[in-house]
């Protein structure tokens, strides 16, 4: 079943410790007063994620599956890895979480073995707002007899759910779409996206990679069939890991050597995996957790879920102050905003914010922001396709600031004063 908070649970009256949580970060002391605002790019690490890889390759830096202590340290971190991962996401199982390279490589294995059912149900639905990774790999499929289907974003940089139902029909085999957009911002109702893909016998798988690190999933809340999470963007190194409903990944045709057993997860794990990294985001979400436990001075027994979704929505909470105070930034700066731009409902996004300055190019706008030690990012964001549709050159793009939980808002005033700055030229 699905889960949700206590009543008044980290709902924002408490405030966030955003000081205390910094100070779990070395790379934020050590860069001094840098500022990471190229978050959705990768985010950096909590100290338990850097002691979890020293000690895996320190201690137990051995293949797993033999039959000598070390070894059965690397098959019980795994196992670890697995239980925590299904936590975070609400998972029923931990043999629906699958350990692998990066979220591109899951779906594109899914996407291969999702091209081998297709039947009469031979159409999938992709959005032009998600990151190239959930679109490229499934036009891929064109060739081997699939017909794509597109569903197209609002003017206003958001995917309405109306808009999917006349895509959906007893033609559809999945509907692969963003939980959130990495460019813009933007949240997704996935959940209704779900109800309207199995209404029409359909799945839905979900790119959940920049969502992760900004508020609580829950796979069975949503009730999709596949969703896809990427380690770097979620405080961890780099790794990925695909969640499947079990059924799903029984069903899912693999490639798998003879000697690897025939079912989840193993059936879709192909080859060795980085288990330090594995082991680096059971730290990381171990980190999140404590943050849940602790936020508020709270103090009685709960579970690991409990507590993670706890961490994860007081986050959502400091976040909304985070994006508030940005727009505000931004709006002051004359720069046009692409995506939901409204402070009232900035409870419709995430603190990653695309935008240009009328007359200044992305990239003069980085530098500037480069020379005053903030770290953004400019282009077409991997969706050129999102570019043309915001009526920008994918060429010369957009310029992005995102932002995650130990930013501040006096980081954000600093962003601010130099962008007015730029304007004011
Ligand atoms: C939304 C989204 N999906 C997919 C990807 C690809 O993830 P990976 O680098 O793990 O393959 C990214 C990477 O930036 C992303 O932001």
């Amino acid at each position: 079943m699905s889960d949700s908070l206590p009543a008044g649970a980290a709902d924002g009256a408490t405030e966030f410790p955003v000081a205390a949580q910094r100070a779990k970060f070395p790379a934020l002391a050590r860069a001094g007063d840098f500022i990471f605002f190229d978050n959705a790019a990768g985010a950096q690490i909590p100290q338990g994620a850097f002691d979890a890889v020293n000690d895996h390759l320190l201690n137990h830096n051995v293949q797993r599956g033999g039959p000598y202590d070390r070894s059965r340290a690397v098959d019980a971190s795994v196992q670890r890895g697995r239980e925590s991962v299904a936590d975070f996401l609400n998972a029923r199982d931990p043999s629906e979480i699958c350990f692998g390279m990066n979220a591109t490589s899951f779906i594109r294995l899914v996407s291969l073995g999702v091209a081998q059912t297709i039947s009469r149900r031979n159409e999938i639905v992709v959005t032009d707002l998600d990151h190239d990774a959930n679109v490229a790999t499934w036009l891929a499929l064109e060739r081997m007899g699939v017909n794509i289907v597109w569903w197209k974003m609002r003017d206003g940089g958001v995917l309405d759910v109306n808009d999917l139902k006349p895509l959906v029909n007893q033609r559809t085999r999945l509907v692969a779409c963003t939980v959130v957009s990495h460019a813009l911002g933007s949240l997704v109702d996935v959940a209704a996206a779900a109800r309207i893909a199995h209404a029409a016998g359909a799945d839905i798988f979900l790119d959940c990679v920049h969502y992760s690190p900004h508020a609580p999933i829950d796979v069975q809340a949503w009730d999709c069939d596949f969703l896809v999470c990427s380690g770097y963007k979620a405080f961890a190194p780099h790794m990925g890991f695909l969640y499947g409903k079990r059924e799903k990944l029984v069903a899912l045709p693999t490639f798998r050597e003879d000697f690897i057993p025939n079912e989840p997860p193993y059936k879709v794990e192909a080859g060795t995996f980085i288990y330090e990294n594995v082991a680096g985001m059971d730290a990381a979400i171990a980190y999140l957790a404590e943050l849940g436990a602790t936020i508020g001075g709270r103090n009685e027994p709960a579970s690991r879920r409990e507590n993670l979704l706890r961490a994860m929505t007081a986050i959502k909470t400091y976040e909304t102050r985070l994006s508030r105070a940005m727009l505000e930034a931004l709006h002051f700066a004359g720069a046009t905003v692409y995506g939901v731009s409204d402070a009232a409902h900035v409870d419709r996004r995430v603190p990653t914010f695309a935008f240009n300055l009328p007359g200044v190019k992305p990239l003069a706008i980085c530098d500037a922001m480069s020379d005053a030690g903030i770290g953004i990012r400019e282009g077409h964001m991997y969706t050129p396709r999102l570019m043309r549709r915001l009526g920008v050159s994918p060429e010369t793009g957009v310029v992005r600031a995102s932002l995650v939980h130990y930013n501040t808002l006096d980081e954000v005033k600093r962003f601010g004063e130099v962008l007015k700055g730029l304007r004011a030229r």
